[in-house]
Formats: C-alpha cells, sequence, structure tokens
C-alpha cells in the first residue's frame, strides 16, 4: 500500500505579510535598516540574494525582504532569477510565464510580464519558462538593458539568484547589482562552503554588503530568526 500524499495547492507563508507584528517581522525590518545604511555613499537600487547551495532560505528571505520595502513605501520588484530551480511564482500563486527568460530573450515587454503580488508596491517577475542554458540568458546585453528600464520604474529590484557553489548564474548577475547578500543557513551550511561562497562572489566583483543568518535558534520560544551582519 501507499501513502498518497497531499499535495496542497497553497501560497508559501510569508511572515512579513500575514504577521506583521512577530519578532521575525521585526528582524526583517532591522534588516531593511541595515540594508538601507550598508552604502551610504551609492544608491543601492539592485540587490542580490544568494547562498552557497540549495535549501539556505534565499527566497524566503528575498521575499521578505522586498515586501517590508514595499510596506514602508518603496516601489519594489521582485526578479525570479532562479532559473534552475524557480520558487516565486509558487509563493505568490502566479504561473511561470510570461517571466524574465520572455524579457530576455524574446519582445516582451516589462509591463506585459510584471505581476502583482497582492501586496502593495510590491511586483513581481516570474522565472519565465525554464531555459537549458540559464547562466548564458542571465548574461546576455538584454540584460542590461532590462536592469536600466526596471530601473526607470522601481525603487529597488530585489534578485532571487541560484546558490553560487553549483552554478555560475549568481555570479554572472551580482556584478550586474549594486549589491549582493549572502544567504547562510546555521542549520545546514558548512562554514568552509559560506566562505568558498564569498570568495568565487569576490571574484565576481561583487559588492557583498552584508551576510544573512538563517535558521538561527536562540532558545525554546523562538526558533527561526534572521540575523544580519
Ligand atoms: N527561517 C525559516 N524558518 C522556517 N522555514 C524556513 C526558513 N527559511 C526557509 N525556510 C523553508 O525552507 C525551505 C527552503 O527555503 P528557500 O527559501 O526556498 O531556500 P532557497 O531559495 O535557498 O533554496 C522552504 O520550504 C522555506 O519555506
Ligand atoms: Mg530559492
Amino acid at each position: 500500500m501507499f501513502k498518497r500524499k497531499k499535495i496542497k495547492a497553497v501560497a508559501r507563508k510569508l511572515v512579513t505579510s500575514t504577521n506583521p507584528q512577530s519578532i521575525i517581522s521585526e528582524q526583517f525590518r532591522t534588516i531593511r535598516t541595515n540594508i538601507k545604511f550598508s552604502m551610504p555613499n551609492r544608491e543601492l537600487k539592485t540587490l542580490l540574494f544568494t547562498s552557497s547551495s540549495i535549501g539556505e532560505g534565499k527566497s524566503t528571505i528575498a521575499a521578505n525582504v522586498a515586501i517590508v520595502f514595499a510596506k514602508e513605501g518603496k516601489k519594489v520588484l521582485l526578479i525570479d532569477a532562479d532559473l534552475r530551480k524557480p520558487t516565486m511564482h509558487f509563493t505568490f500563486l502566479k504561473t511561470t510565464s510570461p517571466g524574465l527568460t520572455n524579457l530576455l530573450t524574446s519582445h516582451w515587454n516589462l509591463s506585459q510580464v510584471v505581476k502583482e503580488t497582492g501586496v502593495k508596491g510590491l511586483d513581481l517577475v516570474t522565472s519565465g519558462p525554464i531555459p537549458s542554458n540559464p547562466a548564458e540568458i542571465l548574461g546576455l546585453p538584454s540584460m542590461d538593458t532590462l536592469i536600466k528600464n526596471m530601473k526607470e520604474h522601481y525603487d529597488l529590484i530585489i534578485f532571487d539568484a541560484p546558490p553560487v557553489l553549483s552554478v555560475s548564474d549568481a555570479q554572472i548577475l551580482t556584478n550586474k547589482c549594486d549589491g549582493t547578500i549572502l544567504v547562510i543557513s546555521s542549520n545546514s551550511t558548512e562554514k568552509v562552503n559560506a566562505i568558498k561562497a564569498k570568495e568565487v562572489l569576490q571574484a565576481s566583483n561583487a559588492n557583498i554588503i552584508g551576510t544573512i543568518l538563517n535558521n538561527y535558534k536562540i532558545g525554546k520560544d523562538h526558533y527561526y530568526h534572521q540575523y544580519y551582519g
């Protein structure tokens, strides 16, 4: 006998949207403040989230950071640039296409592709059809034109990228972005991998503005917290 797995078509819960008064949402607001003060002398309009490997919380954190900036009144665009394992369409219950790959490889306009998220001030670009060569697609000159165009319409553009150690996609994107944040999971990231990820990013001219420690257990009452440093 096989146990039947129930697949629920529900969106992933985003704590900053569902429970803005919680301690975790407060942590995200602290992260927002730290991001704002990370580059006092330079404009920060494009921000990339990555980590050393999968499952460390990049997408969860990118979406929550996008929400707290939108709640502050900024016009924010969240982009699912993880063309290997996109999840934002799932998080916001949208279709994957049209999305980023359509924008980069064919004649779609940003306005035709952007999806509303239900959070005021926050728009989403989903991945689009998954290509066989994501790194090449992300490195196309059309990406530079697209970023320029997005900057004209949004205050902040947040890229959710694939992990650094397995594929080169994040390296390609990182030097197109004003700032990069490395997500580290305290219960799964090996120290050596976190260091390697930082080195790989630095070799690609990344401007690492900080790291976020995810899944840090601080006591029996508060389990999942993010710390920024
Ligand atoms: N701090 C956290 N507390 C609880 N669950 C988390 C936390 N961070 C991430 N998750 C869950 O872990 C899984 C992987 O997170 P995700 O953001 O998709 O990672 P990545 O994008 O790095 O692969 C998801 O199911 C997500 O909901
Ligand atoms: Mg992800």
